[in-house]
């Protein structure tokens, strides 16, 4: 298992654009005791930013780690599963999340899948899942569902990463009432700032109605093109906004991504000593030092 990264040069990070040397993550220590989960939602409503993608990668790079983790797709297009090499558009309606979110007695178990890497597993989802939607208006207590079905898996892993669908509708009101903590990828251009202080308002809201302690993870900056000055300028700007909260591990754009959405893999094992490979790997061995997870 390739976990000590040597690629860690080709890594593009905050530090290097506010001229500081990188930080050592260290390689965490392996644990010898299982959860309770730590529950993260990987939320920005906008679309096409590397919601997916850092969920599938960051999931992978965890699992390296030793650690037990589930990926939750919460999203109807059903990217993550796509991702991962499941067929989610064949799946029937019961071998997915919808099933496990609208009936109380179902077997998330059961739901569970494995995926093509050891110790992480995913609940898969399709365009069922836009049903649930409509359906839990109608219920009592309707943002809690998803909190209430993770709570009997909780036990067996240590983190559970739910990736969201780009908007701030009900479902993801679900996710974030589950969530222990955000992370929210923002892509470098130019009105990533301004949709980032729109989640800020509804991150606020859901503290104060539905779960106070939700935290703010960080922001992770995706798509990164060191060579074009707009992007440096972005990431200025963001770590001028919120120079505490924005992950020192930075993402750099690369066609690597794609191809692996292609491939239904991670690209930890698609191209393993990819510049790619190597940033979510940093970024998971960042994610424990700070506190994401054990
Ligand atoms: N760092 C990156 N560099 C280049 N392409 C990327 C990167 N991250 C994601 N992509 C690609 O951009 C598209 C959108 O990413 P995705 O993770 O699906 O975003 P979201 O889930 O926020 O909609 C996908 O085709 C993905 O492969
Ligand atoms: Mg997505």
């Amino acid at each position: 298992m390739n976990v000590k990264s040597t690629f860690d040069d080709d890594v593009a990070t905050t530090s290097t654009l506010l001229k500081r040397t990188p930080k050592s993550w260290p390689i965490p220590n392996s644990l010898i005791t299982h959860g309770p989960a730590h529950i993260i939602a990987v939320v920005n409503q906008k679309g096409g930013v590397g919601k997916t993608t850092t969920t599938i990668n960051l999931g992978a790079s965890l699992a390296e780690l030793g650690r037990r983790v589930l990926l939750v797709d919460f999203d109807p297009q059903g990217a993550l599963s796509v991702g991962l090499g499941v067929n989610a558009h064949e799946l029937r309606q019961e071998e997915t999340v919808y099933q496990v979110l609208m009936d109380s007695h179902a077997d998330i178990e059961k739901v569970i899948l494995k995926t093509s890497i050891p110790g992480m597993d995913l609940l898969p989802a399709n365009k069922d899942l836009a049903g649930a939607e409509v359906t839990l208006v109608n219920e009592m207590a309707r943002e809690f569902f998803l909190k209430r079905r993770l709570a009997s898996v909780s036990d067996y892993y240590d983190v559970i990463l739910i990736d969201c669908q780009p908007t701030l509708g009900l479902l993801t009101l679900n996710a974030l009432t589950a969530a222990h903590g955000v992370i929210v990828p923002l892509q470098c251009e130019f009105f990533a700032l301004r949709g980032f202080a729109q989640l800020q308002e509804n991150l606020e809201r859901v503290r104060m109605s539905l779960n106070p302690t939700l935290e703010l993870v960080g922001i992770l900056a995706t798509m990164y093109d060191k060579k074009t000055l707009h992007s440096r300028e972005v990431l200025a700007r963001i770590l001028e906004a919120f120079p505490d909260k924005v992950f020192e591990t930075v993402i750099a754009q690369t066609v690597r991504f794609p191809e692996t959405t292609v491939a239904g893999e991670p690209i930890t094992t698609y191209a393993n000593s990819s510049g790619g490979a190597a940033s979510y790997r940093r970024l998971a061995r960042e994610f424990i030092a700070i506190g994401g997870s054990k």
